[in-house]
């Protein structure tokens, strides 16, 4: 009885609809222990999507002020990264050269930030080291993977250049070298990739092969034959996430703000006039087979209403939007659970260019409840939109 009385408060606060869908997205994925620095088999794993949600749950720790989730980050953090630095957790270093992992590092930054607890360094330099000898095309860009010779994909520019960007703003603010690199990861990536002026919706292709060797490259410029809609997605949470680190004096600043000022209105075109929310296959909008994805969706509305409230660009309609996509996917995607938790739908499990990259690839790809790289990125939309 005694326990009963002291839960129900408990549970009341804990899983009463709140009125933020950021905390209660957050909170449902932590009671199921996602993004904990564990794989599924329960060994310690470096992995990408761990650091987004973290990115997410550090917004919402410096929103709410609730340790709860600074706790969580920081004992997902120490499960892979040792008392000495190390970084374990199936960390590959040199002999994968993968751009993914590096996407735990703004987190790893911002525990040595305000714990000052060396470690955190020593694991950060680790991966500014394997960037400092990391494969690239002969334009430099990094490529996605060792086992990916000459390949640039949108999605490695969240991975490893906001990373890039923010080690550099910490420990070598003065090295312009290192700017100009980050600059052009994010240049190279942009001109390779975008759809000319006889492609609509003149966004960018998922991917490019410098050497023209994949299967998939075009003739032209060895780019990918479909924009999908998670890759874009990454870039432009990636673009909007760097411009509050890059240093404004420098022209790689102004670079990447006209390629956000670019991309931002065509993105918004894309959406779907009725639902508001994006497709799969951006390039092939209402083909058979196509239909509304959540993770590109729910990154969209994250980085465009940020860009408006950072003043990158106009609203220029693009909040109204935004609001209509956002409710869109909270009345489809945001499903409450008899316990009080939320699942989230509809989410792409993968989308890889590994393979042969045609439509019939991304949407034979099944879709997962509660898939964190979609769920993350709700957390994300969530905070931006409950900012309004
Ligand atoms: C750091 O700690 C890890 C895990 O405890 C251990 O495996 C590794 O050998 C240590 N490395 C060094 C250089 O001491
Ligand atoms: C500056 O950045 C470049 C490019 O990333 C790097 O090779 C160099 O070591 C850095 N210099 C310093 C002094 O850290
Ligand atoms: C535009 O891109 C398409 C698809 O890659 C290509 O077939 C076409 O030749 C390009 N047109 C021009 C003018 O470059
Ligand atoms: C809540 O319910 C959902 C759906 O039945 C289930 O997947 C989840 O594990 C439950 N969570 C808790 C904390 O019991
Ligand atoms: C591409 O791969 C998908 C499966 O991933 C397959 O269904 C499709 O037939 C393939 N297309 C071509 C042109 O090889």
């Amino acid at each position: 009885m005694l326990i009963h009385l002291l839960l129900l408060p408990l549970l009341a606060s804990t899983w009463a609809k709140p009125t933020s869908y950021a905390i209660w997205s957050a909170d449902s994925a932590i009671s199921r222990g996602q993004g904990n620095g564990l794989g599924s088999n329960g060994a310690p794993l470096v992995s990408y999507e761990h650091g987004e949600f973290w990115w997410a749950l550090r917004l919402l720790y410096e929103k709410t002020g609730n340790k709860i989730y600074f706790d969580y980050i920081r004992q997902g953090v120490d499960r892979v990264v040792a008392a000495n630095g190390t970084i374990g957790g199936g960390y590959g270093f040199t002999t994968d050269y993968q751009l993914d992992p590096i996407r735990t590092g703004p987190t790893f930054l911002y525990l040595y930030d305000v714990t000052g607890q060396q470690k955190y360094k020593i694991a950060a330099d680790k991966y500014r080291q394997q960037l400092e000898t990391h494969p690239r095309t002969a334009q430099g860009q990094f490529w996605h993977k060792l086992r990916y010779p000459n390949q640039g994909w949108l999605d490695g520019i969240y991975m490893g250049d906001v990373f890039y960007a923010q080690y550099t703003h910490d420990f070598q603010y003065s090295n312009k070298s290192a700017w100009d690199d980050v600059q052009a990861q994010f240049t190279l990536m942009f001109e390779n990739t975008l759809q000319n002026a006889t492609s609509p919706p003149h966004l960018l292709y998922h991917g490019y092969d410098y050497s023209h060797a994949a299967p998939w490259a075009s003739p032209d410029r060895g780019h990918s034959p479909e924009s999908w809609d998670r890759a874009l997605g990454w870039y432009m949470m990636a673009l909007v996430d760097t411009l509050d680190i890059f240093p404004p004096a420098h022209p790689g600043h102004a670079a990447l703000l006209s390629f956000f000022r670019t991309l931002a209105p065509r993105v918004k075109a894309a959406a779907d006039a009725q639902t508001g929310v994006w497709w799969l296959v951006l390039s092939q909008p209402g083909r058979a087979g196509n239909y509304f994805e959540s993770s590109g969706s729910a990154m969209f509305v994250y980085a465009l209403l940020k860009g408006v409230r950072r003043g990158h660009i106009e609203d220029d309609g693009i909040v109204k939007a935004m609001r209509k996509a956002y409710g869109y996917m909270v009345e489809n995607w945001a499903i409450p659970n008899a316990n009080g938790t939320i699942d989230w739908q509809n989410t792409v499990q993968v989308g890889s260019l590994d393979g042969n990259g045609t439509f019939e690839y991304y949407t034979s790809v099944p879709t997962d409840v509660n898939d964190l790289k979609g769920l993350a990125a709700f957390t994300l939309a969530s905070i931006e939109y409950e900012n309004l």
